[in-house]
């Protein structure tokens, strides 16, 4: 996946590393004393988190997640292999030295009160103070108006037909209200209720008019977007669902926020993880897995590579696992081994980063798939592939990129011998395939690649019917994280991001941060013909001023603003809306892509609901806005993997017509 790409792994890297892993000998004869977190942090960790290198996240953004959390990831969750020998002393004293002492250095954060109030001694390790609310809670109701899942309906088009707000009023909508939280995910909207889960594991409901705290659980390790599901499983009659970092899926009441099952582990591999959103239908979840063994292999002595995408299909009211298939169906098999004598295996990679999509009638649930981590040849990754509901079994997979073959930080001069050879461009899908119905009644399934290039298939066969390239392409995006379909077009968001560095790079006399840069940046929202693929309008992200006010540490050209249109967009009658990198959100004529009204997230500070002053806004990315009984909810601040933009804290923005 692109955000993985390593065009920021310092050349020192390797050899800061390898010290690392030497010294590690001297910190476990030691460790019988008490465990010093700073020096095993310097030691294991600073390499690839201070300053942040390709995906990791900064050292100031690891500061603001619960200890426990930090103890979890690098005992049985992605950090594991880079944890490898320590004991639990040290993983704690790791935990506690990186969330007690304030962040120093590049990547310090600069608004101080927001710091404050994350580190303080108040406030242990997390946002502001939750704003309960003084009443009752209601019964969660449909109001015809809801936003429900990721893609809203089951065909994933991300279009609210019923959403409260006329096109004639959008350029009115003002900001009703903000609340700050470290790395929210898109919410859903159920009657007066949102959901949202995020960063440091609390997984909220708030009343979706005022934005007070319905109820809070803590501990939910889950950036996934809480689909909201009226069900009899669920004492209350409503239940949502999310996906883990730890690889488990956990079913919770949505009136209350109890737990109703927790499902065993969907796979072993600790560098797996659930970033799509489990999806229901009927008695059934969907649930998609992805990795982060791309940014494991950033490592020289990592046996790259036993990750492979799968989905499995739970049972909706036990969280049984009725059937998982992989999507690569060539054995793993060990492949060369490194000079230092790591026996590299493959086939590996085509993680499933979106939510999947599903087809009732046809009883088949599609999923998009990200690149290949190695050189063993695979047909399962950069493809399209429809599985059958009721037993999982593949119907049919279209590999669109052959030998997309990635991990983090090959690019540079100084390779590892884990990397594999070539370095494939890093096309992944992340963005959910669209199940279209024409006026014909004819279907096609729609989907956006990293590429730039769109693809409409035969929703029975896997046939491709036509392609459409909507920008350059690059390991960030192209298509990112996905696409809007209304009942006339097709809305897709083009990020070329990295293309965007390069042009600024270049005007600094340096150059492309990738090899050989595929074409000009050529950001920007299009509407497509969903039968023809036929280009009916694009509208080039604008060039206006950002104001970023976090972590810049990761950004090849700290200070640029970056209008990369990376987010998924999301359509109302008449109005798509769509978010950029630098931080405006705007709203754009369906018919003609004329904008329609914009606002800079980054122009301002926010007091937030949650008594956090002066939260900066950042990056708009991710999976974009929720629309529902007239509210336009968005993320600002995407803490991920963009390296711009991100400041650490995620504010989630309420918008109404007037602000009322
Ligand atoms: C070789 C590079 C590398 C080293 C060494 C490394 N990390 Fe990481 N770390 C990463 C990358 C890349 C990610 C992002 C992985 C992902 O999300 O898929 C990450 C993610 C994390 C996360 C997850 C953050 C979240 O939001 O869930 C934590 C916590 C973390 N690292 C802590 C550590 C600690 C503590 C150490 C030292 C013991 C360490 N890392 C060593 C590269 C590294």
């Amino acid at each position: 996946m692109g955000w993985r790409s390593g065009f920021a792994a310092a050349t020192a890297f390797v050899v800061v590393l390898a010290a690392a892993v030497a010294s590690h000998a001297q910190g476990a004869a030691q460790s019988a004393a008490a465990p010093n977190g700073e020096a095993l942090f310097n030691t294991r960790c600073k390499a690839c988190h201070d300053p942040a290198q390709g995906r990791a996240p900064a050292r100031n953004a690891l500061a603001v997640l619960p200890p426990g959390q930090i103890v979890e990831v690098l005992t049985s969750g992605v950090m594991a292999p880079m944890a490898a020998g320590l004991s639990a002393d040290e993983k704690q004293a790791i935990a506690t030295y990186l969330t007690a002492a304030p962040a120093a250095g590049p990547d310090a954060h600069p608004a101080p009160v927001a710091a404050a109030s994350r580190r303080g001694p108040a406030l242990p390790a997390n946002v502001g103070v939750d704003p309960l609310c003084q009443t009752a809670p209601p019964p969660i109701r449909e109001s015809g108006s809801d936003w429900g899942s990721v893609g809203l309906d089951a065909g994933s088009r991300r279009f609210q037909p019923h959403p409260g707000l006329t096109k004639a009023e959008v350029p009115r909508l003002k900001l009703k209200w903000a609340f700050s939280m470290p790395g929210g995910a898109m919410p859903t909207v159920m009657g007066d209720w949102l959901f949202t889960t995020n960063r440091n594991g609390k997984f909220y409901a708030l009343d979706a008019k005022a934005g007070c705290v319905r109820w809070v659980t803590e501990g939910v390790g889950s950036r996934t977007t809480p689909m909201i599901v009226k069900t009899p499983i669920s004492p209350s009659g409503w239940a949502t669902f999310v996906g883990e970092r730890n690889r488990t899926v956990r079913a919770f009441d949505a009136q209350t926020g109890k737990e109703i099952w927790r499902s065993a582990p969907l796979e072993a591999n600790p560098v797996a993880g659930i970033t799509g959103t489990p999806v229901v239908s009927g008695g059934q979840l969907f649930v998609p897995m992805s990795s982060g063994e791309e940014g494991a292999a950033m490592q020289a002595s990592y046996p790259c590579c036993s990750f492979r995408g799968s989905l499995s299909g739970l049972d909706l009211k036990t969280g049984q696992v009725q059937w998982k298939t992989y999507v690569i169906a060539e054995p793993l098999h060990p492949t060369t081994k490194t000079p230092a004598g790591v026996q590299l295996q493959g086939p590996a990679g085509a993680a499933i980063w979106s939510a999947p999509t599903v087809d009732a009638k046809r009883g088949l649930v599609y999923v998009a798939t990200g690149d290949s981590y190695t050189d063993a040849p695979t047909k399962g990754d950069d493809a399209i592939v429809a599985l059958e509901m009721a037993t999982g079994k593949i119907r049919w997979s279209h590999q669109v990129t052959e030998r997309d073959n990635f991990v983090m930080g090959c690019n540079e001069a100084q390779r590892r011998a884990n990397c594999p050879t070539p370095v494939g461009p890093d096309y992944d899908f992340g963005a959910s395939p669209i199940l279209f119905r024409l006026p014909s009644g004819k279907e096609v399934l729609l989907s956006g690649q990293k590429s730039g290039t769109v693809y409409g298939m035969d929703p029975a066969s896997g046939r491709l019917i036509w392609s459409a390239k909507v920008g350059s392409g690059s390991a960030l995006g192209g298509i990112e994280w996905g696409m809007a379909a209304d009942d006339k077009r097709l809305y897709v968001a083009n990020a070329d991001l990295v293309l965007l560095f390069d042009e600024a790079l270049k005007a600094q006399g340096k150059g492309p941060l990738e090899g050989e840069p595929a074409g000009p940046a050529r950001p920007g929202l299009s509407a497509l013909d969903p039968a023809t693929g036929k280009l009916l309008w694009t509208t080039p992200a604008p060039e206006a001023a950002c104001h970023y006010a976090g972590d810049q540490s990761r950004s090849p050209v700290p200070g640029l603003c970056i209008r990369a249109q990376s987010a998924a967009p999301s359509v109302i009658p008449g109005v798509v809306f769509s978010g950029t990198l630098d931080g405006w959100f705007r709203a754009y004529d369906a018919a003609t892509g004329q904008i329609l009204w914009a606002s800079s997230t980054t122009a301002q500070t926010y007091d937030t609901l949650n008594q956090v002053k002066a939260q900066p806004g950042g990056s708009i990315d991710g999976l974009g806005a929720a629309v529902a009984n007239g509210m336009v909810y968005v993320m600002s601040g995407f803490n991920g993997a963009s390296r711009t933009g991100g400041n650490g804290v995620n504010v989630l923005l309420a918008y109404s017509v007037d602000g009322r």
